[in-house]
């Protein structure tokens, strides 16, 4: 079979996945959005008569040590894809963003995978891809992968809120205001240094912790009232449902057993100024994923006055005066 070859994003989350069991399934509900430069372009051969993974290349070269885990993902994908057991797979992946930024690439790199996957199921059977597969098959590789195979924002997990959400694979949420369809994600690159605590042993903090429960149903309110802000467009809403979900998921972090605290000095100082500015009027706001950037959201309108802000108040604390300007995707791309 030819080379099959899709290009994806990574996405992130305003109501957060934190928390799981079974095979990848979530215990709460969460909404991302797929953002539009940072992503992963993967490749795959097929070998007739080959079987498991043959070879792994990130960035031109080699990297063995990778193959056990993807080994796993492919074990786990075979009740799914049961003709992928007749053939080797030969992959080659490369990122857009840098490999030590602390951005993390599983989302990209994963969705890439199973798409290339999902679009050699379909190539099979003489069918179209079906994103709906290839989103599973994300999320056997990484939770939050199966939310970047679509576009926009995407909700994953079920929820009474929207029918047809499932714990197996995601869904693009299609009611959404115009001016969030450019929603802004500038990510200050605060530590670009290697994850404290890896997203296993960070979703495993969740079991038995004191205030799971709470959690998750706060997470479940969040995704209903997170669906509502999203169609009717008001920015200061969102502003406050997805700061209180980002301090919620470290909060987390740093109450569970064992404890950690992710946030570096420059992250307390860049959030606090950036409830200080949005609480004179202006549309800023923040998220955090498990780590010390800052993701600040804003609408494309006040990108000049981000910007500034940014430039004049925000470079001392990222590394080396680095940051990332990204914005809502449109979602993956097949390579011809
Ligand atoms: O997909 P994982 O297992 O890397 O978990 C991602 C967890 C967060 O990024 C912190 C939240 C999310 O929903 O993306």
């Amino acid at each position: 079979m030819k080379r099959i070859s899709w290009k994806s994003p990574s996405n992130i989350a305003l109501v957060k996945y934190w928390g799981k069991h079974g095979v990848q399934l979530p215990a709460n509900p969460s909404i991302s959005f797929s953002l539009n430069h940072c992503y992963t372009e993967t490749s795959i051969q097929l070998h007739e008569g080959g079987t498991g993974i043959q070879s792994f290349h990130f960035e031109g070269e080699a990297k063995p040590s990778f193959i056990p885990k993807l080994q796993t993902f492919l074990d786990r994908v075979n009740p799914l894809l049961p003709w992928l057991s007749d053939f080797g797979l030969e992959i080659h992946s490369k990122n857009t963003f840098p490999h030590s930024s602390g951005i993390a690439s599983s989302a990209s790199g994963m969705s890439a995978l199973a798409l290339c996957l999902a679009d050699a199921h379909a190539a099979m059977h003489g069918e179209e891809i079906d994103r709906q597969l290839a989103s599973e098959l994300a999320r056997l590789g990484s939770g939050s992968a199966c939310r970047s195979v679509y576009g926009g924002f995407t909700v994953w997990g079920e929820t009474a809120h929207i029918t047809g959400s499932s714990d197996h694979f995601a869904l693009p949420l299609l009611d959404i205001h115009p001016e969030f369809m450019d929603l802004q994600d500038t990510i200050l690159l605060i530590d670009s240094g290697e994850k404290q605590v890896s997203s296993t042993v960070g979703h495993g903090l969740m079991d038995g912790h004191p205030y799971a429960a709470a959690r998750f149903e706060q997470a479940r309110d969040h995704v209903g009232r997170l669906k509502d802000i999203l169609s009717n467009g008001d920015f200061m809403e969102l502003a406050d449902l997805i700061e209180r979900e980002a301090l919620t998921l470290h909060a987390m972090m740093m109450s569970s057993d064992p404890h950690f605290m992710l946030f570096k000095g420059g992250s307390v100082s860049v959030i606090s100024r950036v409830m200080e500015i949005r609480a004179t009027g202006e549309p800023i706001s923040f998220t955090l994923d498990a780590g010390a950037n800052v993701h600040l959201i804003y609408p494309a309108t006040y990108a000049d006055k981000a910007l500034d802000i940014i430039r004049s108040e925000f470079l001392g604390y990222c590394q080396d005066g680095a940051y990332i300007c990204d914005s809502v995707g449109k979602g993956p791309t097949k390579i011809s």
